[in-house]
């Protein structure tokens, strides 16, 4: 489902070149669900844009569900769902429920699809309560949400999240969580996360990737990801010492 061949994106500021991801390769499988760590600045919302379209590579090659993003985006619109945590996608002066309108004409999803999804997004998401409120008068969970379900209603067959439970309470993360795990296990959507809460990951994530300086650090399971640093008992522990040790090979 989404393939990456050495794949680089530097930029160039003022007279410098940055490179925020070199030579990153993996795969993941349809059906999978795969978190990915590393500390801020690693690369991880540069490869996330890489995969939906929004930037190019600079180098290698980027496929997902076999189309080439940056080329293809319209066509890849419809086979991804993504969601910005910190940034929202929905018009923050309309109701909630005319963004939804908006989207499916948008992508042109079919009236009783619609429906019959939006029905069910709002039963599982429970928007209900706020559906008729404008986007800015929501709180972060519920505009999370909110998102959420704008990146499903077309039933992408992948869905890319950066950072989606950040600055969410712990009841508003567990539904989160409760609800792309059953999406990922119910319909078989693969998902793809980045996050800082290690939470995401334990309770999430069959797979584990840790981008660092914008390459691949880690790939494998949680077992494994604790099996880095024997004697360390917390995953905190854990990814704490591979950020340390990080930062000096880089230096
Ligand atoms: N448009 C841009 N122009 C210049 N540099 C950029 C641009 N976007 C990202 N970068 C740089 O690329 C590097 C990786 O940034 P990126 O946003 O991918 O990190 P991240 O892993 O998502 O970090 P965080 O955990 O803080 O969200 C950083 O050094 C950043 O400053
Ligand atoms: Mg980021």
């Amino acid at each position: 489902m989404i393939e990456l061949d050495r794949a680089g994106r530097s930029f160039k500021v003022r007279r410098e070149v940055v490179h925020a991801v070199r030579d990153l390769s993996f795969t993941i499988a349809a059906g999978e669900f795969v978190g990915c760590l590393g500390p801020n600045g690693a690369g991880k919302s540069t490869t996330i844009k890489m995969l939906c379209g929004i930037l190019t590579p600079t180098s290698g090659r980027v496929r997902v569900a076999g189309l080439d993003p940056s080329r293809r985006r319209t066509t890849l619109a419809r086979r991804i769902g993504v969601v910005f945590g910190q940034r929202t996608t929905l018009w923050w002066d309309l109701p909630l429920r005319d963004s939804f309108e908006l989207i499916r004409l948008l992508y042109n999803v079919d009236r009783v699809a619609y429906r019959s999804r939006l029905d069910e997004l709002t039963e599982t998401l429970g928007l209900g309560d706020f559906a008729a409120k404008p986007v800015r008068q929501l709180s972060l969970g519920q505009r999370m949400r909110g998102d959420l379900a704008a990146a499903l209603l077309h039933a992408p067959d992948v869905l890319v999240l950066d950072e989606p439970t950040i600055g969410l309470d712990v009841v508003s993360k567990a539904g989160i969580r409760d609800f792309l795990r059953r999406l990922n296990s119910e319909q078989g959507t693969t998902v793809l996360l980045t996050t800082h809460d290690l939470g995401d990951i334990e309770r999430l994530c069959r797979r584990v990737m840790l981008i660092d300086h914008g390459r691949l650090a880690f790939d494998g399971t949680l077992d494994d990801l604790m099996a880095t640093a024997p004697g360390r008992s917390t995953i905190e522990e854990v990814v704490t010492r591979l950020y340390t040790t990080g930062r000096e090979t880089a230096r």
